[in-house]
């Protein structure tokens, strides 16, 4: 993808002018980024997703006294029938891993890493319905969908920002207007971390948050450690072997230190596994039950390619790769692969193309090592054949 064609989905400005000024900076409101957007999926399909088992969802009611109760899915089928004419709101998770239709929204955002995206919750709102004023630790882009929604922004926010008392819920107990907009469909609002945001349904309102996602560091330093430590043995330990007679033995001293400081860079330098252990963690799927493979032959995997079928990615799985040295790198779903780098091309089709078929994989149907990875991947549950 180019970063220097100007975007509409941007309005009009190019992905590098964004990355630049904007992403992890500033909001940005952008008018009419998807011309004319019309959600792919209505209300009562919404209700009708936060009945599953599976899908993740809440609904958030303002009351007079008890302002903004948390209800959380999957919920029965007569939760619906019975809320107030004005101020609620339903708000779905992963849509785009159930609806093919709002996965392909993110098609969108190719000028981003794919695995810095999280998922696309939807929010549907009766008037007057908002979940309060608070702050999120991620970039978020909001695509009104269906209605108006009013946005007011506000302040930068941290962990010690004042929250209103309430168990479930991050309310702001403070918040500082600075600008306010109404957005109609296909209108959209970036908003990076921290910022405070408010929006209130001026009248049967869908909005779509397309949500990033970024390790904290403590996630970063726990998982990478324990990911590392599976491959150290017991004898790996500190070692003194250079000491010199103490003057105190009740001291800890320097030298001690420097010891520790160099066996943790010796480990926590190895980019290998740093590499490793970070597509791992990054193509994990949030619901791992949905990336269930399949037990096949390769031969019969392979002659069913050759009669015509298509292979699909599980809307559930995440995929990336990267270059080590002479090698690719591919993970998917939490594992990785080292494979040969004239499988390159191949991991660019496979993480990029909507569906796989013998027309766009050709040659490699012929080659051992990419037939190979295909019929991987589908017993892994990463690919799927799509249904006829
Ligand atoms: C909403 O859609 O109502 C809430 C989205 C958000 O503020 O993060
Ligand atoms: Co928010």
């Amino acid at each position: 993808m180019n970063p220097d064609i100007p975007l509409q989905l941007l309005g009009g400005i190019t992905a590098r002018e964004f990355l630049r000024d904007y992403w992890q900076k500033k909001p940005l409101l952008i008018r009419q980024a998807i011309p004319d957007f019309e959600s792919p999926i209505d209300a009562d399909e919404l209700a009708g997703l936060a009945l599953e088992e599976e899908v993740e969802s809440r609904l958030v009611i303002e009351h007079g006294e008890r302002p903004w109760e948390l209800r959380r899915g999957p919920f029965a089928e007569d939760a619906f029938s019975t809320l107030p004419e004005r101020e609620w709101t339903l708000l779905v998770q992963a849509v785009d891993q159930f609806v093919p239709e709002v996965a392909e929204l993110l098609e969108h955002f190719r000028f981003l890493p794919s695995w810095r995206i999280d998922d696309v919750m939807i929010s549907f709102a009766a008037p007057g319905g908002s979940v309060g004023p608070h702050f999120d630790n991620y970039d978020v882009f909001l695509l009104q969908a269906q209605g108006k929604r009013n946005w007011k922004i506000g302040q930068m926010c941290n962990s010690e920002s004042p929250l209103l008392p309430h168990a479930d819920l991050r309310i702001l107990a403070e918040f500082e207007q600075s600008e306010e907009w109404v957005l109609e469909p296909g209108d959209m609002l970036y908003l990076p971390p921290r910022l405070a945001h408010f929006g209130i349904a001026e009248d049967d309102c869908m909005t779509y948050s397309v949500g990033f996602r970024a390790p904290s560091a403590a996630e970063v330093l726990t998982h990478f450690t324990d990911f590392l430590s599976q491959y150290l043995t017991d004898e790996e330990r500190y070692t003194d072997a250079d000491a010199q007679p103490v003057s105190d033995p009740h001291q800890i001293q320097g030298d001690a230190l420097d010891r520790l400081k160099s066996l943790l860079a010796e480990h926590m330098s190895d980019e290998r596994m740093l590499l490793t252990w970070f597509g791992q963690f990054m193509t994990e799927p949030r619901y791992p039950e949905m990336v269930a493979g399949e037990d096949l032959a390769e031969e019969d995997f392979i002659s069913s390619l050759e009669d015509g079928a298509i292979l699909v990615r599980n809307p559930s799985a995440r995929m990336a790769w990267s270059e080590v040295d002479d090698d690719v790198l591919l993970f998917a779903s939490g594992q990785s692969r080292y494979l040969p780098g004239k499988l390159r091309e191949l991991l660019k089709l496979v993480c990029s193309a909507d569906a796989l078929h013998s027309e766009n994989l050709g040659a490699w149907l012929a080659d051992e090592d990419g037939r190979d990875l295909l019929c991987e991947l589908v017993k892994q549950g990463s690919l799927g054949f799509a249904d006829e």
